[in-house]
């Protein structure tokens, strides 16, 4: 059964402090046969960590000789890797589980698992584990690196298999990583979230923050190189407080961010910051440029100081305008995009226009913005929703028509400009066209032979659109 979660959040604001170990992953020769060709499908909901998570269980199932399937319907094991960060999310999740009993009636071999966040929540545990026959195996945030063993379990006869641990543990390196693209990788630097913002989640269904040592992240970014990779993303939930948890050293992420631009990589990116911890040797070191992207996301949630502080973000307005003043005067050009809530309990229409007032200074060149979703057993959840439904959908409605509007003014900026791609593939859109990233984080759709594929190329941009950028190769790319 599952281990016993509830969120207490007196114990678990505690910090750890470095209790935490590090240990290697064993590949267990047992599991070499399991596959036994049969395959997998992997559905991911939620941010970059989950995507980088189930690039970890593709890389294990691999291992034990499972290949991808094409869909859920004609896949041997389908693994739903679950977000919590909002209602909406997990109804999907809880949709999808109840589509696929029927199916599962008619095709009793496959095996339904059900990871990632949702199963961190105890109520979600005890959920799937009484009313879903159909899920054969559970399992959590902190013992992906178990997979195997439970999915061993199941292809040995046991009924349904939970473990979800309520303690993160130990730090698990070496996981075996099938990643997605050719060119471009996530590294996570660290795991877990110490913030306890009032309105989140994330730091009970992902644990403490634990940063990974250095030499791990060197060494895995070394090996991408090798690996003809062209451009790697940092993940944590706040990669500014990353090396905070080291017991004896300073070294933080400015110290990262240098020790990384001295590599070969071409690219460096990262996600996400944190606007208290956005501190200025951080700023110094991307104001140097080279292989350290002009782009930040940068989440400002409101623009309220009431509702900050409600939020328990721990900056105030004028903090973040003032870090945004630094970024901007230090790295020429940088693009900075957000993410914003809206209606969070008791944000009264002066808050809201905070908000507002804040985006319009600032000119954010994108914005994730979303309507608060209450989270049981987070604070927030018990602050009283003074907001009506339509007033919150009507503020959100205001925000991404400026956001919108930002949005293509900054891309109006590249008009008639030729921009460096890394060229990812043929466009999802328009298969004639193919598609790839700005340094600055733009999408670029042009038309270009295939072979540039996986190279960093010079594109004319011809038409700056709202969301992306439409261009021509350059011929000297050929
Ligand atoms: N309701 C709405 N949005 C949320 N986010 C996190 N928790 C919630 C919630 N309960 C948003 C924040 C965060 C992003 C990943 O998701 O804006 O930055
Ligand atoms: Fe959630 Fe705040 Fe941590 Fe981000 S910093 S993951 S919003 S608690």
């Amino acid at each position: 059964m599952a281990e016993k979660i509830k969120p207490n959040l007196k114990k678990a604001r505690k910090r750890t402090k470095n209790a935490i170990e590090t240990t290697e992953y064993h590949f267990n020769p047992a599991y070499e046969a399991l596959g036994n060709g049969r395959t997998y499908f992997i559905e991911t909901h939620g941010c970059q960590a989950n995507e980088a998570d189930t690039e970890r269980l593709r890389g294990l199932l691999e291992k034990a000789g499972f290949s991808e399937g094409k869909k859920v319907e004609t896949s041997d094991v389908v693994i739903i890797n679950t977000c919590a960060v909002r209602k909406t999310a997990e109804n999907k999740v809880f949709g999808e589980i109840g589509r696929l009993k029927g199916f599962k009636r008619k095709h009793d071999d496959m095996i339904l698992a059900i990871g990632g966040c949702m199963p961190q929540e105890e109520n979600v545990t005890r959920r799937l584990t009484e009313e879903f026959d159909q899920v054969d195996i559970v399992f959590g945030t902190h013992n992906l690196h178990r997979f195997l063993d439970l999915l061993a379990r199941k292809l040995h006869g046991d009924d349904q298999v939970v473990e979800v641990m309520s303690k993160e543990g130990n730090l698990v390196e070496e996981v075996p990583a099938a990643r997605e693209s050719r060119f471009k990788a996530w590294v996570d630097i660290m795991h877990g979230c110490d913030e306890f913002c009032t309105y989140c989640i994330v730091p009970y269904t992902r644990g403490r923050e634990r940063s990974r040592k250095p030499e791990y992240i060197k060494k895995e970014v070394q090996d991408l190189i090798d690996r003809g990779y062209k451009e790697v993303t940092l993940l944590g939930q706040n990669v500014n407080s990353y090396g905070l948890d080291f017991k004896d050293t300073d070294y933080g992420f400015a110290d990262l961010l240098r020790d990384l631009s001295k590599t070969a990589i071409p690219r460096i990116r990262f996600t996400t910051s944190h606007p208290k911890d956005f501190t200025d040797d951080i700023i110094e070191v991307l104001a140097t440029g080279g292989n350290l992207m002009p782009y930040i996301h940068l989440p400002v949630q409101s623009g309220s100081d009431r509702v900050l502080k409600r939020m328990n973000r721990k900056y105030t307005k004028h903090h973040y305008l003032d870090r945004v003043r630094k970024i901007k005067t230090s790295i020429p050009g940088v693009s900075i995009s957000t993410d914003i809530i809206v209606g969070f309990p008791g944000e009264t229409e002066a808050d809201f226009e905070d908000t507002m007032e804040l985006v319009e200074t600032v000119g954010f060149e994108g914005a994730f913005t979303f309507i608060y979703s209450p989270r049981e057993g987070t604070p927030a959840a018990t602050y009283p929703d003074t907001v009506t439904r339509e007033e919150k959908k009507l503020r959100l409605m205001r925000l991404n028509k400026v956001v919108a509007a930002d949005s293509l003014k900054g891309n109006k900026r590249f008009e008639g400009e030729t921009v460096s791609v890394l060229v990812e593939g043929p466009s999802k859109t328009n298969k004639d066209k193919l598609t790839g990233y700005t340094p600055y984080h733009k999408r670029v759709n042009f038309t270009g032979d295939e072979k540039l594929i996986g190279q960093i190329v010079d594109v004319h941009i011809t038409e700056a659109k709202t969301w992306s950028l439409d261009g021509v190769a350059d011929e000297a790319n050929d």
